[in-house]
């Protein structure tokens, strides 16, 4: 293995000089308030050795990241079932588009982008007794942390401006692609979303997706083959339109949200999640990007 601690400082540095950082999301008003100078790395490798630097242990709001445990949970519950649903193509657009949905007939292009994640939602409120809880209680068990939790200033935030996603539901139960209520199934949504984590936890949550499904403890959560297809949807769906370009530089499978986070992974060797909230046009963390692309050009490790 490459010198980690060496590496993740000089990145760190080098990534702090960066005249650009982006904007930090407003959309999502409670977002805005998180100072964009925020700057944290972690990264766990598969001996369970970890090297952080900067704020890796703040909690942040990991939005989208969210949106991978979901189809995990989803596709433990029911399978294969799931692809009746929901396409597994990049989308090629934003993460909040609609256009495609409507010409698709409301089989929305993969789980990651917002529509297929409230058709996951949707499968998840159909699924469980109490969704908000036994979501919670499986990134618990996933990650060996209990401290984890949502942010419902976040939630209700994102409640009261969600739109588009109001939009997304609306149009998906018109086609007979949301079974149950639209508030019901978008509650459950802006609460997933709002999952409070720092890249620490997310490494460890994010481990059995290097480690062929079993977690930092040795349980058993997904299959080979599922873990296959998960990492296979992050590699080209996990940043929307800019899904080309995080390949093209960083050269692994991974996932970002709008809170500034992103988590990446080179299965069998390491998974790694970065925290700059400021984002670029695409809304993807700026400096995250940036961060990953010279980590894996300076360990000489990706996944081509
Ligand atoms: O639905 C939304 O718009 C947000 N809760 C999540 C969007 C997001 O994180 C997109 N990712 N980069």
């Amino acid at each position: 293995m490459p010198d980690f601690k060496k590496i993740l400082h000089t990145i760190y540095e080098k990534t702090k000089q960066l005249s650009d950082t982006g904007r930090v999301a407003t959309y999502i008003p409670e977002l805005a308030c998180v100072p964009e100078d925020k700057f944290g790395i972690c990264l766990l490798d598969i001996e369970k050795e970890s090297y952080q630097i900067g704020d890796f242990d703040e909690r942040f709001s990991v939005q989208s990241i969210s949106k991978v445990l979901t189809l995990a949970m989803a596709m433990g519950l029911i399978g294969e079932k799931i692809w009746d649903r929901v396409d597994v193509e990049p989308s090629g657009d934003p993460f909040n588009h609609l256009s495609l949905l409507e010409q698709e007939n409301g089989i929305p292009r993969n789980p990651l982008i917002n529509a297929g994640a409230i058709v996951i939602a949707d499968i998840l409120v159909s699924e469980l007794k109490n969704p908000k809880k036994e979501f919670l209680e499986f990134v618990h068990k996933v990650s060996g942390d209990t401290s984890i939790s949502y942010d419902e200033k976040v939630a209700h935030s994102e409640k009261a401006t969600g739109f588009k996603n109001y939009a997304a539901a609306n149009l998906l139960k018109s086609y007979g692609n949301l079974k149950n209520d639209v508030i019901k199934v978008l509650d459950f949504y802006f609460y997933q979303c709002s999952l409070s984590m720092s890249c620490s936890q997310l490494c460890n949550t994010f481990y059995l997706f290097i480690n062929r499904g079993k977690c930092l403890k040795n349980y058993d959560f997904l299959t080979v083959s599922q873990v296959k297809r998960i990492n296979a949807i992050m590699l080209t769906c996990g940043f929307y339109d800019e899904a080309g370009e995080f390949a093209f530089e960083v050269g692994l499978p991974g996932k970002s949200g709008v809170g500034g986070g992103i988590v990446a992974l080179l299965p069998r060797k390491f998974c790694v999640a970065v925290w700059s909230p400021g984002l670029n046009p695409k809304g993807n963390s700026t400096r995250g990007m940036a961060a990953l692309e010279r980590l894996t050009t300076l360990s000489d490790l990706s996944i081509f």
